[in-house]
């Protein structure tokens, strides 16, 4: 089976250097006018290989006739085309369950620097403001309530770290998942207003767009805070901005945002956000887990016409 590759969008130098050795594979960040070669060539490649940044959006499906396998790296595929994939026949891989640590990892980090004000009193400490007077009194993390909203491969691994805080835990999910413990709220509104954290865990696109909504904030309160590591789409991010400007909750959280790499002006002067440059699975470890998975979904589907981790 001929595994010729196109490649949208840049990865790790080792793993480009496989994808060109192993897979022949043509990069489309080289060319000048990708959508020149696109309409040239886009007909000689069976696979392409993605990231969750930059998917694959139906006009690049129709631009690639023999295309037959889309591997992607990243666990997250809102950015690709999903039902135009389906319906050309074509099979997809992301990269599950490897960033499940890092991610999770790096919510708690996020939740804690909110809560007791890390970031902030650091940069308080670096302006010399010390010198002057005590930073003030922050919230108290261990022993409170964990709202999480998508309890699933990365709400879990949240949710098992979050015990070690003593803290209480509960869910919103389309639906309860049978195997846990933690009590199910129905409602995200309902979630937030028990909550005094809402951790955002949930998968991107149009399903769970803007479902944390002006309503939802207001629920959580001026005590909670929301922490997003999944997609800056989930949250109605101008409701967000209003709520952090007006105080109506007490901070929050956030390594993604709805327009990446752009963040809201309005929130870089503020001290109750945290803001991160999407960084939840930005470890040597875990990015190289990914390419890895990357690489066995070619292999397997060069050698067997099978994907290892095909998106449900
Ligand atoms: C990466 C991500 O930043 O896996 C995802 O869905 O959002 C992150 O791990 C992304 O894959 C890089 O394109």
């Amino acid at each position: 089976m001929t595994t010729r590759v196109l490649q949208k969008g840049r990865l790790q130098p080792a793993v480009e250097k496989i994808l060109t050795e192993e897979f022949a594979a043509h990069r489309l960040a080289d060319e000048a006018d990708p959508a020149a070669f696109l309409a040239q060539r886009g007909g000689e490649f069976p696979v392409l290989v993605t990231t969750a940044r930059f998917g694959a959006d139906a006009a690049l499906m129709a631009a690639m006739p023999a295309l037959k396998a889309i591997c992607s790296f990243g666990v997250g595929y809102d950015t690709i085309d999903i039902d135009e994939a389906r319906r050309r026949g074509i099979v997809v891989s992301n990269t599950p369950d490897v960033l499940n640590d890092c991610v999770a990892d790096l919510a708690i980090g996020m939740l804690i620097d909110a809560a007791r004000g890390l970031s902030a009193s650091e940069r308080y400490l670096r302006r010399g403001d010390w010198l002057r007077a005590p930073y003030p009194l922050q919230t108290r993390v261990s022993g409170k309530r964990l709202g999480i909203l998508g309890l699933g491969r990365i709400g879990r691994m949240i949710a098992r770290r979050a015990s070690g805080f003593d803290m209480e835990i509960r869910y919103h999910n389309r639906r309860s998942v049978a195997d846990v413990d933690f009590a199910y709220e129905p409602t995200v509104t309902g979630l937030a207003k028990w909550a005094d954290f809402l951790v955002v865990a949930s998968a991107g696109g149009a399903e769970t767009r803007h479902l944390v909504s002006r309503e939802v904030l207001d629920a959580l309160g001026p005590a909670g805070f929301v922490i997003n590591i999944s997609r800056g789409s989930v949250i109605d991010e101008n409701a967000l901005v209003e709520a952090l400007v007006q105080k109506r909750i007490a901070g929050a959280a956030l390594d993604v945002f709805e327009f990446e790499p752009k963040v809201p002006e309005a929130l870089l002067a503020l001290d109750n956000v945290v803001l991160l440059p999407h960084v939840g699975s930005a470890t040597h470890e875990t990015r190289q887990a990914m390419a890895d998975l990357v690489l066995a979904n070619l292999r397997s589907y060069r050698d067997s016409g099978k994907l290892l981790t095909p998106v449900a």
